[in-house]
């Protein structure tokens, strides 16, 4: 059986990936309390004990906002953390995946879907550091599939980590009372993480490369939330639940959105955001 060594494996991915590899592979779980990937040293002498075959590296900070108020730290998990991580892969021959994101083309004035050809501008700390640690990484390995994801969502499951998400972001504030106020013109994709996590593997089969990771999604930020409402059941209340926020973004709007049509060619391929929603909403049984 192959061994897949998983860092960040108590996050909102690493939770489920491992959960669903469980048997197929030798999955070992990995956390920053058990192998802290700022320590080079314990990072090398862990993969040199274990051995893997493959890497998933989806340890990080992240957290935009946290990232830009400890710019320092995030450089040091995001970017040396990886570097590390790259470096002890290169030690043992272990084949790498990178976890990167949509958030390298936060800063881009041309909107998206963006390709793999696309010249990312990133201006967050977060999406700075997935972009400089792209680059350093394929610097000292050449087995390394860099992956780009786009948001991921889900729902709570026992003994899993949750991660803010559009889909459990919509539903609790629709629990507390809170009004959500969305912006019309916010454009990205939303992937159902389970889409994701089924067909992970098969990126073990694709040649070495970057590539964009995700569901289609022509809706704003505004229309995905209200697509939801109205799959709970509770189209009749979305003018108290949602209202729409015209102003923000309207200058430029922000679309990250990713092009994943390189990845389709071998045969990986998402649904739209619509979908991922629906079958995601079926999966748990959830109706309100
Ligand atoms: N979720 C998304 O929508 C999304 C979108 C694009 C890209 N990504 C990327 O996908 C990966 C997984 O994301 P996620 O949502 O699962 O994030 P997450 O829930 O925050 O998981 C990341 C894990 O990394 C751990 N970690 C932090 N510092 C570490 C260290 N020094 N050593 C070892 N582990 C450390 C975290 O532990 P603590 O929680 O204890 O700090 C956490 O368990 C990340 O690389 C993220 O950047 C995620």
């Amino acid at each position: 059986m192959k061994k897949i060594l998983l860092t960040g494996g108590n996050g909102f991915f690493g939770t489920r990936l491992a959960d669903f590899y469980r048997g197929k592979y030798e999955v070992i779980v990995t956390d920053k309390d058990d192998l802290d990937i700022v320590n080079e040293e314990e990072v090398v002498n862990a993969f040199k004990e274990m051995k893997p075959d493959f890497v998933i590296h989806a340890a990080a900070i992240a957290v935009t906002d946290f990232c830009n108020k400890h710019p320092e730290l995030a450089y040091k998990i995001n970017v040396q953390g990886a570097i590390n991580v790259a470096k002890a892969c290169k030690e043992v021959g272990a084949k790498m995946v990178f976890i990167s994101s949509e958030q390298v083309f936060n800063g881009n004035d041309n909107r998206g879907p963006f390709n793999e050809e696309s010249t990312p501008v990133p201006n967050t700390v977060y999406g700075e550091n997935k972009l400089e640690a792209e680059k350093l990484i394929k610097e000292i390995l050449d087995e390394v599939w860099v992956l780009r994801f786009t948001w991921q969502f889900g729902l709570p499951q026992r003994g899993f980590n949750m991660a803010s998400n559009i889909l459990w972001d919509t539903m609790t504030a629709i629990m507390k009372g809170e009004k959500i106020i969305a912006p019309t013109n916010e454009f990205r994709g939303m992937t159902y993480v389970y889409e994701l996590i089924e067909q992970f593997d098969k990126i073990f089969e694709i040649p070495y490369d970057t590539y964009h990771v995700g569901s289609v999604n022509n809706l704003s930020r505004y229309d995905v939330v209200k697509f939801i409402i109205k799959q709970l059941g509770l189209e009749h209340r979305t003018e108290e639940i949602l209202e729409a926020d015209t102003e923000k973004y309207s200058d430029n709007p922000r679309d990250v959105r990713l092009d994943t049509s390189k990845l389709a060619k071998f045969g990986i391929k998402f649904g739209t955001t619509e979908e991922g929603i629906v079958r995601c909403l079926n999966e748990f049984k959830i109706k309100l």
